[in-house]
């Protein structure tokens, strides 16, 4: 046996990495990971599309020395399998160096610590030419020129990761700024969402503020939180090698009742439908959403569930995080809690989609309650023409109609939708509160009714007749048989 040295070769490596599946906005998402787990306050992402474009993600985080800088710029700079900061949103010492490869051919790191700035670059040409793994190192008068420069000088500490000599938007475009304007929008929401909880400093306890050239970027919270209407359902711990992974599902509002704000941070309606699922967050950071896992179909009537689930970076193993942090596998020992916990709450909004669906037209049946499709928008209103309600009002007299009249219309309006939805969404069979009430009592309530009726020398047979049709007593044949017995 002999032992032989065996290096990639550097430009091929390089080239190849180029392709591992990054999009723009998941490549600038893995550069702004880095700027997060290394304390910025402040991240900046600046870009020019005039002539050839250039972007810059600038922070002001700890920086890096020399030294540090050289260790970071290698592919490989720390071991996946090292165990990480709670906070740090990397893994794999290649992020920085893939993700902005996989968008240019020229990637320069400048940074600023203790006084003191460094720059180096990774430049694909250079590499080609060496036919080696040789990295640029700049002396600061060098850099004074370099893109933002100015801006990580007046901090007290800071980075800019610099990308420039975008061949890949140029190789399959005529328009190569109009393409790049379009990419950046794309990231700017992806980082609206993904880093949300960072935007919003109640959420997390430490806010960070994102800008794309100096426009500050608003949070999108998937969960509308800031919506009392939003029901947040309660948190389940799932404990797996000693780590705790936190569940909370939670309902949105119906979409009538969301402002045009909500709607816009949502996105289209429509999107309400393709979003629903588990929102996969690593230290807080969102990496996959709007999916199942396939564990339930996604469906019309769990549009409105949505089940965020918290892990730490100490479980990445388990999740099989990929490099890019876009994708998780879901691991099987998590997987019958979560389906579980799917049914018993968010299955069981079925039952409420139904349970609104349900036919208020059948002539058999007169209901207490009517409900009225106002183009797409639902009230539910007592049926005024029920006995039951022509009984009470016609007890009622007339002086004190008009307040009769309000508080029906107070009590309509204030139907607690809500309430029932997260009720209903919370228990098993969604059967157990809609109550049954005792024979007893429907009886008396029958009595009630029948006596006022003859008081006002009302036909009281005819009530009678009706009642195996009425929404309340029809449950209830054998009080109705008694009732038939008793009057007959
Ligand atoms: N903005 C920054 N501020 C300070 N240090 C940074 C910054 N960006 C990168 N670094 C340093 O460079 C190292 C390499 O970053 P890189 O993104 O390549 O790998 P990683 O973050 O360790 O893991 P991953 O591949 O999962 O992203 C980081 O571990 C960090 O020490
Ligand atoms: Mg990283």
């Amino acid at each position: 046996m002999k032992e032989k040295l065996l290096m990639p070769f550097a430009p091929v490596l390089v080239e190849s990495t180029r392709s591992i599946g990054y999009s723009f906005e998941t490549a600038l998402a893995d550069i702004i990971d880095n700027s997060v787990s290394n304390n910025a306050r402040n991240v900046w992402v600046n870009f020019d599309t005039k002539d050839s474009p250039i972007l810059a993600v600038i922070d002001d985080g700890r920086g890096m020395s020399k030294d540090e800088l050289e260790a970071a710029m290698r592919y490989g700079s720390k071991s996946s399998l090292e165990i990480r900061d709670p906070k740090d949103l990397g893994r794999f010492g290649l992020g920085m160096k893939m993700a902005s490869m996989s968008q240019c051919r020229k990637l320069t790191v400048v940074s600023k610590k203790n006084n003191s700035i460094c720059g180096a670059c990774w430049d694909l040409d250079y590499i080609n030419s060496k036919g080696d793994w040789v990295l640029i190192e700049y002396s600061s008068d060098e850099l004074k020129d370099t893109y933002c420069y100015n801006d990580l000088n007046e901090q007290k500490s800071g980075t800019i990761v610099l990308w420039e000599q975008f061949d890949r938007i140029s190789s399959s475009s005529s328009n190569k700024s109009k393409v790049f304007d379009e990419k950046i929008e794309i990231a700017r929401k992806h980082v609206s969402l993904v880093f949300h909880r960072f935007i919003d400093p109640e959420a997390i306890g430490q806010g960070i503020s994102f800008y794309f050239n100096n426009e500050r970027v608003v949070g999108i919270d998937p969960f509308l939180l800031s919506n009392p209407a939003t029901q947040p359902l309660p948190e389940e711990n799932i404990i797996i090698n000693d780590q705790i992974i936190k569940v909370k599902p939670f309902v949105l509002p119906y979409a009538s009742k969301l402002s045009k704000k909500d709607q816009n941070k949502l996105g289209e309606v429509d999107n309400l439908r393709q979003n629903q699922g588990f929102y996969i967050y690593r230290n807080k950071r969102l990496i996959i959403w709007g999916t199942w896992f396939r564990l339930v179909k996604q469906h019309e009537l769990h549009k409105l569930a949505r089940i965020r689930v918290d892990i730490p970076n100490t479980l990445d193993s388990i999740w099989e995080i990929d490099v890019k942090k876009s994708t998780a596998n879901l691991p099987d020992i998590i997987k019958h809690r979560l389906v579980s916990l799917v049914e018993n709450t968010i299955g069981s909004s079925e039952k409420v989609y139904k349970y609104r669906g349900r036919k208020t037209d059948d002539p058999n049946i007169t209901h207490i309650w009517n409900v009225v499709d106002d183009r797409g928008q639902y009230h539910y209103v007592i049926n005024r023409d029920s006995p039951l309600f022509k009984t009470l009002e016609d007890s009622i007299d007339e002086k004190d109609q008009g307040f009769f009249e309000s508080f029906i219309q107070i009590v309509e309006s204030s139907f607690p939708f809500e309430d029932v939805y997260f009720r209903l969404a919370k228990s098993d069979s969604g059967i157990h509160i809609l109550s049954q009430k005792g024979e007893d009592e429907v009886y008396h309530n029958a009595v009630c009714m029948i006596e006022k009726l003859i008081s006002i020398n009302e036909n009281v047979s005819v009530f009678i007749e009706n009642m195996a049709k009425n929404d309340y007593f029809r449950k209830y044949p054998n009080v109705i048989s008694k009732i038939k017995e008793e009057y007959k």
